[in-house]
């Protein structure tokens, strides 16, 4: 077995709620997923990432797991799911789990039992303090989705910290019997035929244990911070490198919100036994206003010479030292045509354009499901979103802070919110997309019946096509796994071009990511070079038109 088959491998995001529904009670499930593998090996994917699927009330659509060991029943059952791997593996598809391994669900009986009392074996499963002398919270930390970190519980009398909701308590990793339970659970699924792991925000399982205040320039009740890179992260990690990875042959990718590459050198140097990759957040924030107050709902245009040079450090950082994942999209970003593209004029076109320069660059590409058809945000109403993280933080900064206006608090939440990823799935145009025939968990894109599979197929702009190419140059071709990369032009403000290298061999490839034309002189330089794939029929050797995008090759 190829250990690394994950470097010339592109890995394909299920976010199974959304994907397709077989029994017709409104929500996708592990069915629909065996479903369609015909359709995800004809993309040509190496490997699925599914989202949680495991037993949930679903605060946070599974990313609140109550059992571990058990398969929600609204995705199916635990034959589903083995059913599910045979099947993928007959095909030569590998199946990547989720472990939400920071936080679970308040309904799990970890949590439950640990709430009873502080003298039984799961009192200290969770982070448990007492109140301040006048009753107050232990510090000002601050929960991603609104308000404290803290919440009090009346038996224990003392307060349990989330950085999530207050129905996700984080996990004390300082407790050595929480690390095997989890590295446990994780075996176990190796056991049902699971190869490799997705780690939610595994650089959060660390925590400062001084507890100390964060800083807090704009004077709030509550700061959002430091939850990344805690002082035994790495320690905890390379454990569950040992205690899982390493022995049972998984790959791993873990989400990792605040690193730098510098960072990232520490988590996946191979030496090290960490990881084998990480996903960054730093390029995804190309277009927020740095230091808001309002945080990721100050959105700004792209920038796009930063979006190169955030891409850029990465890759000459890793190289030779580690593994880049490389994403645009995933259940919690926006579509990236109508977030940083041209959604209503060149959604075609901006689709592709992002997609070769992203599938260009050194290491493993990661499609979410629907980016392979350019599928778009959905511009919802405020009504309309369904996520905790929107309404939370809807409250806190357009209620009760009143740091943003409910109108610009819409306008980023069309641009930049989690949900305009998680609208089901666009197969065809049959009522709700072919994704379901009852009533769908979430509301559908309104423009599915233009925008989705089939029509995207019998299309001569079809995105998935495009895709296509671009997967099976991945699997052909080695100077995409391990070819040197070098940005050109840096300081452009629309052209994004590179080269990538191998022994005499070399690749250009360029994607003008505007609206308007523009002319590129240095490309003239590779005048000879043969075009690979391009999302323009007919080119002119220096003129790129709108979201005009190829890969030249000496
Ligand atoms: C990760 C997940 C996100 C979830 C959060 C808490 O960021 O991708 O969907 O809300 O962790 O588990
Ligand atoms: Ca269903």
């Amino acid at each position: 077995m190829n250990e690394e088959w994950w470097k010339n491998a592109v890995i394909y995001q299920v976010y199974p709620k959304s994907f397709l529904d077989t029994n017709n009670d409104g929500i996708g499930d592990l069915k629909g997923i065996d479903t369609k593998l015909n359709y995800l090996k004809e993309l040509g994917v190496d490997a699925l990432w599914i989202s949680p699927i495991y037993l949930s009330p679903q605060i946070d659509n599974g990313y609140d797991i109550a059992d571990y060991r058990k398969i929600d029943p609204m995705f199916g059952n635990n034959k589903d799911l083995e059913q599910l791997i045979k099947d993928a593996h007959r095909k030569n598809i590998r199946i990547i789990m989720d472990m939400v391994a920071n936080h679970t669900s308040d309904k799990s009986v970890w949590f439950e039992e640990s709430c009873k009392s502080k003298n039984n074996y799961f009192s200290d499963f969770y982070i448990w303090k007492d109140p301040k002398s006048d009753g107050s919270k232990p510090n000002n930390w601050g929960s991603n989705f609104g308000g404290s970190a803290w919440t009090y519980d009346d038996n224990r009398k003392q307060y349990y910290l989330h950085y999530y909701g207050k129905q996700q308590p984080d996990l004390n990793w300082e407790n050595p019997k929480v690390r095997q339970v989890i590295y446990d659970v994780m075996r176990y699924w190796k056991a049902h035929g699971v190869d490799g792991w997705r780690m939610d925000v595994i650089t959060s399982i660390s925590k400062n244990q001084e507890f100390p205040n964060n800083p807090n320039p704009h004077q709030l009740k509550y700061v959002v911070g430091n939850q990344n890179n805690g002082p035994r992260m790495h320690e905890f990690i390379h454990e569950m490198n040992q205690e899982v990875f390493k022995p049972f042959s998984m790959m791993s990718v873990g989400e990792a919100p605040d690193s730098k590459s510098k960072d990232a050198r520490l988590l996946v140097e191979p030496d090290r036994e960490e990881l084998n990759m990480i996903f960054t957040f730093e390029h995804m924030h190309v277009d927020r206003k740095p230091g808001d107050v309002n945080g990721r709902w100050a959105i700004q245009p792209v920038d796009v010479v930063q979006l190169k040079r955030t891409l850029a450090n990465w890759q000459n950082t890793l190289d030779g030292h580690g593994w880049n994942a490389l994403y645009f999209e995933n259940h919690d970003r926006a579509r990236t045509p109508s977030r940083w593209g041209n959604d209503k004029n060149y959604r075609y076109e901006s689709a592709t354009a992002f997609a070769t320069i992203l599938h260009g660059l050194k290491g493993t590409p990661f499609v979410y499901q629907g980016e392979e058809i350019g599928m778009t945000n959905p511009e919802f109403e405020l009504k309309d979103y369904e996520d905790i993280e929107l309404r939370t933080n809807y409250d806190k900064l357009v209620r009760k802070e009143k740091t943003i206006s409910e109108a610009d608090f819409l306008k980023a939440a069309r641009k930049i919110s989690r949900d305009n990823a998680r609208t089901p799935m666009q197969w065809d145009s049959s009522e709700n997309a072919g994704f379901t025939k009852g009533d769908p968990w979430f509301k559908l894109n309104p423009n599915y019946k233009n925008l989705n599979v089939s029509r995207d197929l019998n299309s001569d702009k079809s995105v998935f096509k495009y895709y296509q190419k671009l997967i099976e140059l991945r699997h052909k071709e080695n100077i995409l796994k391990d070819g040197k990369f070098k940005l050109l032009l840096p300081d452009d403000k629309s052209i994004f071009i590179y080269t990538r290298t191998l022994g005499a061999d070399e690749w250009v490839v360029v994607a003008n990511l505007s609206d308007k034309l523009q002319q590129v002189d240095v490309l003239s330089k590779y005048s000879d070079y043969k075009t690979i794939i391009s999302n323009y029929e007919s080119e002119k050797l220096k003129i790129l038109r709108p979201y005009e995008a190829r890969i030249l090759k000496k």
